[in-house]
């Protein structure tokens, strides 16, 4: 039997991303965001909804910029912590030993201990009732070469030990099943 819920967002698994905002040492701070994601390839654009009532919400608002983070389980606790600490009370950086480093193209850090960083212009803000979308335009990705495959070129989200968060609880990438269009391959 299939059972008909009132409407809701069961979407997951979904990435829990570390953003990073403000411009200057002073108004750093950093929260995790699950309702983020892509929205276009070419240009590269991504959108993170916020609620208003977020300390980063008019952080970001007033510069425009901020950075997502991935994020991998030795990141996790950091992840989890400030998801539920406010950076109106605390120094989230310090607390969870992230070290901001300056961004490339954007004003606002990027966090060292990533894998993987997106440098994010805010292109539109569409209110939509609790949150409020940003929409963005990728301006610069920041990788971290340990995790570069050498042969390839590309980054090695397996071997950086991604991190996913499912309906209240953290996980990580789990067993790989197969790759983009083996289904349809002779040789899988
Ligand atoms: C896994 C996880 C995902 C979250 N996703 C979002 C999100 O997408 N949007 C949002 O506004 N808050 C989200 N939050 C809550 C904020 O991270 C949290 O309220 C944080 O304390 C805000 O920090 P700030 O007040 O320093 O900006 C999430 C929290 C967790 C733990």
């Amino acid at each position: 039997m299939k059972q008909n819920w009132k409407p809701g967002t069961l979407i997951y698994p979904l990435p829990a991303i570390l953003v990073s905002c403000g411009s200057s040492d002073e108004e750093y701070n950093v929260f995790t965001a699950s309702w983020a994601g892509t929205i276009c390839t070419n240009p590269p654009m991504c959108y993170v909804s916020i609620r208003p009532e977020r300390y980063s919400h008019a952080i970001i608002k007033r510069n425009m910029e901020f950075t997502l983070n991935l994020t991998t389980e030795a990141l996790a606790r950091a992840t989890d912590w400030c998801g539920v600490r406010s950076g109106r009370d605390c120094d989230k950086f310090k607390e969870m030993n992230l070290t901001p480093e300056k961004g490339v193209k954007v004003s606002s850090p990027y966090i060292v201990e990533a894998p993987l960083s997106i440098e994010c212009r805010v292109k539109e803000i569409v209110s939509l009732g609790s949150h409020d979308m940003f929409v963005v335009d990728v301006v610069n990705v920041v990788a971290d070469d340990r995790y570069i495959n050498a042969e390839t070129g590309e980054f090695d989200m397996k071997r950086a030990g991604m991190l996913v968060y499912c309906h209240g609880e953290y996980f990580g990438l789990g067993n790989r099943i197969g790759h983009f269009g083996w289904s349809v391959k002779k040789n899988k």
